[in-house]
């Protein structure tokens, strides 16, 4: 208990579309909780997924980089942190594909970076928020789900930076005892997600009725979880987790990309002729699905949010909020939109 009287955690990434929903909902569920929020504020980190909370005195934001190890463990001391969940990430495929050097200074070094604060300072949990996607890929036509102890294979150098990141949660838990946990979830979807993952840019593109880029076949099969079912699984495994343990999480909803798209043209009443093949990623993961029993088990989480209601819920937020996507469209990221929209068809 620090002297303010709150419970005090370091979130990394809140800035981010899974760390500002985490942030929200822990200070919105959690009265006698402050949360230090450290982002670098990156293409994908947005001050305006924040609004919501910008006048809570329960929420310190501070632009920083995770990989400042002085500086974070100053942080520590001077707001008494009790805990660190790390969020914060690159956290794209095909980025790791043009350039995989920003995805070893984030992921690896400033996931190392946390670690040795958590250990210097003997913290009492640190949350390592993972991805399935360290696991590989499963068959597109076998049942196989992923679980704690399929082994890790990972394809792409974002998957392999998190895989990295996750040897080391586990060496300085093993060698040093930081009090650890990981957790691997399979995809979200969900408000204030950058439009470069699939579900947000398909529905842009469709209001705008641009052509959808669907890579490849677009049967690759991913297990999509909302946002908030992420976070609530997130806040179980910083309290209720296992040291040294780590825990799948996923929503049992397998659904190929063509069918997720089509199902966003429907809703949004477009045509199914806006949908444009093109080539395929290098080294694309067919098959992403989950055994979540052991966190359901273990930590009392379950999803709550069905992917019809969250899917409606998430186009009608894009719809809402105009000036949101005219903000993250514009600058830095409309290069990297362009050149990844005019792709070798
Ligand atoms: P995101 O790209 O939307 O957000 C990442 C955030 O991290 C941004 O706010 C960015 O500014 C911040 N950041 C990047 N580098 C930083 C640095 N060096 N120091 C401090 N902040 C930095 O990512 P997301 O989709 O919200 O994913 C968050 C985490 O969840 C990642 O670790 C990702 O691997 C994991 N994850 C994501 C998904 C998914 O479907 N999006 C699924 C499972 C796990
Ligand atoms: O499984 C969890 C992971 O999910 C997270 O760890 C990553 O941070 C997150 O980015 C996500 O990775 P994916 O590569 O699965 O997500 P993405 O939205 O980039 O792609 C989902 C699927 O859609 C994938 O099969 C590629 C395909 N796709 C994607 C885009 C952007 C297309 O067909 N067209 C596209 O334009």
């Amino acid at each position: 208990m620090s002297d303010s009287g709150h419970r005090t955690i370091l979130v990394s990434g809140g800035a981010g579309f899974i760390g500002s929903a985490f942030v929200m909902q822990m200070l919105a569920t959690n009265t006698n909780l402050r949360i230090i929020n450290v982002d670098a504020l990156t293409y994908a980190g947005n001050l305006e997924n924040l609004q919501a909370i910008e006048n809570d005195p329960r929420h310190v934001f501070i632009h920083a980089e995770i990989q400042n190890t002085e500086l974070m463990h100053s942080l520590c001391e001077q707001y008494a942190v009790e805990g660190i969940i790390n969020i914060a990430a690159e956290s794209h495929v095909d980025r790791s594909i043009q350039n995989a050097n920003p995805f070893i200074e984030t992921n690896i070094q400033g996931t190392v970076s946390l670690l040795t604060v958590a250990r210097d300072m003997k913290l009492k949990k640190f949350v390592q928020v993972s991805t399935d996607e360290v696991y590989g890929s499963l068959d597109q036509h076998s049942t196989e789900l992923f679980t704690e102890s399929t082994p890790l294979a990972p394809n792409s150098p974002y998957s392999s930076s998190k895989a990295s990141a996750d040897m080391f949660v586990r060496a300085f838990h093993h060698t040093h005892g930081v009090p650890a946990v990981i957790t691997r979830c399979s995809n979200n979807y969900g408000p204030r997600q950058f439009p470069e993952k699939l579900i947000p840019l398909m529905i842009l593109n469709a209001m705008e009725s641009k052509s959808l880029p669907v890579y490849g076949d677009g049967l690759n099969v991913r297990d999509w979880i909302h946002v908030n079912d992420h976070c609530d699984a997130i806040h179980r495994a910083y309290e209720y987790g296992i040291p040294g343990e780590v825990y799948n999480i996923g929503s049992e909803n397998e659904c190929n990309n063509l069918h997720i798209v089509r199902t966003i043209l429907s809703i949004l009443g477009k045509s199914e002729d806006l949908i444009q093949f093109v080539k395929d990623r290098p080294g694309h993961d067919k098959r992403y699905a989950i055994d979540a029993s052991k966190a359901k088990k273990e930590l009392g989480w379950k999803p709550r949010i069905t992917f019809e209601l969250g899917l409606r819920e998430t186009i009608e937020w894009y719809q809402d909020h105009p000036e949101w996507c005219e903000h993250v469209l514009s600058g830095e990221y409309r290069d990297y939109y362009s050149q990844q929209y005019h792709r070798e068809r």
